[in-house]
Formats: structure tokens, C-alpha cells, sequence
């Protein structure tokens, strides 16, 4: 029997790739970038699986040129950059790796968050360039943890994991999500209060016409002039623009990104040119197990798609009622 022909858009970890190809007749992207949108649209036709990235917009167009498409499989646990609806509409199941990336990404959020608060970077840039000359009673001096607010935006999988290491440092925790129980000592607020009482600002909410923007000027101008913002989900839920000004003119103390808008941020972008901005190229689930085990359950969703068997991770179980 013929292996199902499937298209993998980029390299992913053996640990994947290995049982795509023993089970596909996979044709993997092999190039560093993502595959362009025409290679996209011209390596689609005829597959009968799609394994994508965060980085590749899966719209219906994508779909319509692919008539044989039985399943969309997404390397990540967000899954914004395909059309959802669009694939419901066709029926077909869409998978995403929630889960096993979220430890990865708490911890990431923690280490931006301290490097913010600490101001790290700030200060190995200082002795990189030659500037320590002394110990100095008043130099880079950032804010403490214990006794600070930390409000939690979006109390999911990641927001509670964030929580759950906060508690080590004595914090107050409020979090901000009319659909999650208290947990881990965080308690609930609105986002009026969140924004208003908080130290610290994590942002853990999925990227929705809702959410996008969600952090605007509005929200920044009703923060304290201590607060700092750590982004870890997607860029668009930060307006850059807004954020630029409210750090440009010390409204908020400091950002740390994760992702940004636009994603890849270009090296001459505003905020880049900021001391109390920090940003990391979207690494929050960037180690070796995590990445693994993200690879491993992106091959296990197609390969059950493929199958006719309901996916391990469904971001539509609508697509089986
Ligand atoms: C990463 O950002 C993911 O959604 O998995």
C-alpha cells in the first residue's frame, strides 16, 4: 500500500520526523526560512497532510489548492496562523501541542521577568563596554519580588504554571480570566484592577480578533510608572506602537518580549532602540525536550488524521460532532 503524501514545512526534530517519514511519502522544507507562499501553495497540492509551523499562514485559499487535505497538524499550541473555521468548514481536524510546552514557556517568562526587574542585560552591556569602574551605591538599581504584585493575564496551562513559581518568591499573585478557578494563591481580579495594582504584568492569552491589541494605550496608560510587561504568547496582543511611547516616556518602568509585532522584529525597530525593552526571538518553548516532545505529538496528530483517527490534540473537535 502507498504511503500518505504529506508535506512537513520545515525540518522539526528527529524525534517527529522520524515517524512522519516511517509512516509518509513526506516532502520536507529544507530550507532555514519558511517556504514561501507560492512553494507553499505549490507543494501542497495533492497532500493529504500538512505538518506546519507558527511561522506559515495556513488560510483557506492554502486548503482550496489542496482538495486531498485530510489534516493540518501545527507545531505549536497556538494556532493563529491557520484559519480554523476554514478547516472546520472542510472537516478537517486541526492539531496544536498544548501541554508540553508549558513549563518552558513559565520558565521563560520568569527568567524575561527577572531580567527586566534586574535589569541583566542593561548591566552586562555595561561591562561588555568597558564602563565598571567601581561598585556604586545607586547603579541599575531594578525592583524587588518579594512583597510585589504580580497580575497574570490569561490563567490557562501557562498563566497558572507562571503562578506556581511565583510562590516561591512571596508575591502577591491576582490574575485576570472570567474562565479559571483560583490556584497556586493567584486570585481573581478584573483587568481594570490587574492593570491598575500591578508590579509585574505577564501575558499568557491566546491571539484572537478579542485579544489583539489587548495591551493598547488604554491599558498601558492605567498601569503603574513601575510596572513591567513580559510578553510570552503573541506579539499582537501588545500594540508595539503604544508600547513604544509608554516606555520611550517612562510611563511603565520596562517590557520583556518574547514576540513582538512584527514578528521576526526588524534590528532598526523603534523598541529596539530602548534600554528598558528586552527582546528574545520567540524562544519561549526553545529546549531541546520540550521541542522534542512538540515534534513528536505534531507527527502523532497528523499520522492519526492521516488514520481517520481522531487526533491526539484537536484545536476543532468540532470537526467529530
Ligand atoms: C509557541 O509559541 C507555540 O504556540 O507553541
Amino acid at each position: 500500500m502507498s504511503k500518505p503524501k504529506v508535506f512537513v514545512a520545515r525540518r522539526i526534530p528527529e524525534k517527529g520526523l522520524g515517524l512522519v517519514r516511517d509512516f509518509c511519502d513526506a516532502d520536507i522544507w529544507q530550507d532555514e526560512m519558511p517556504p514561501p507562499r507560492d512553494d507553499l501553495l505549490a507543494r501542497i497540492q495533492g497532500v493529504e497532510g500538512l505538518l506546519s509551523l507558527l511561522t506559515d499562514r495556513i488560510d483557506s485559499a492554502l486548503m482550496e489548492v489542496a482538495p486531498n487535505l485530510r489534516v493540518i497538524s501545527n507545531m505549536a499550541v497556538g494556532v493563529d496562523n491557520v484559519d480554523v473555521a476554514a478547516a472546520s468548514a472542510r472537516k478537517i481536524p486541526v492539531g496544536n501541542t498544548p501541554g508540553v510546552l508549558t513549563d518552558a514557556t513559565a520558565d521563560m517568562t520568569f527568567a524575561l521577568m527577572m531580567a527586566a526587574a534586574r535589569r541583566i542585560v542593561e548591566g552586562e552591556k555595561y561591562v561588555r563596554e568597558g564602563k565598571w569602574k567601581t561598585w556604586s551605591p545607586q547603579l541599575l538599581l531594578g525592583a524587588d519580588f518579594v512583597g510585589a504584585t504580580w497580575g497574570i493575564i490569561g490563567f490557562g496551562r501557562i498563566g497558572q504554571a507562571v503562578a506556581k513559581r511565583a510562590q516561591g518568591f512571596a508575591m502577591r499573585m491576582i490574575y485576570h480570566d472570567p474562565a479559571a478557578a483560583p490556584l497556586f494563591g493567584a486570585t481573581p481580579t478584573t483587568l481594570d484592577d490587574l492593570l491598575r495594582t500591578s508590579d509585574f504584568i505577564s501575558i499568557h492569552v491566546p491571539l484572537t480578533p478579542e485579544t489583539h491589541h489587548m495591551i493598547g494605550s488604554e491599558a498601558l496608560s492605567r498601569m503603574k510608572p513601575n510596572a513591567i510587561v513580559v510578553n510570552t504568547s503573541r506579539g499582537p496582543v501588545v500594540d508595539s506602537e503604544a508600547l513604544y511611547i509608554a516606555l520611550k516616556s517612562n510611563k511603565i518602568f520596562a517590557a520583556a518580549l518574547d514576540v513582538t509585532e512584527p514578528e521576526p522584529m526588524p534590528a532598526d525597530h523603534p523598541l529596539l532602540e530602548l534600554q528598558n525593552c528586552l527582546v528574545v526571538p520567540h524562544l519561549g518553548s526553545a529546549s531541546k525536550w520540550t521541542r522534542d516532545q512538540m515534534a513528536l505529538i505534531a507527527a502523532q496528530n497528523l499520522i492519526a488524521g492521516l488514520k481517520g483517527e481522531r487526533l491526539p490534540y484537536c484545536a476543532n473537535p468540532d470537526v467529530y460532532n
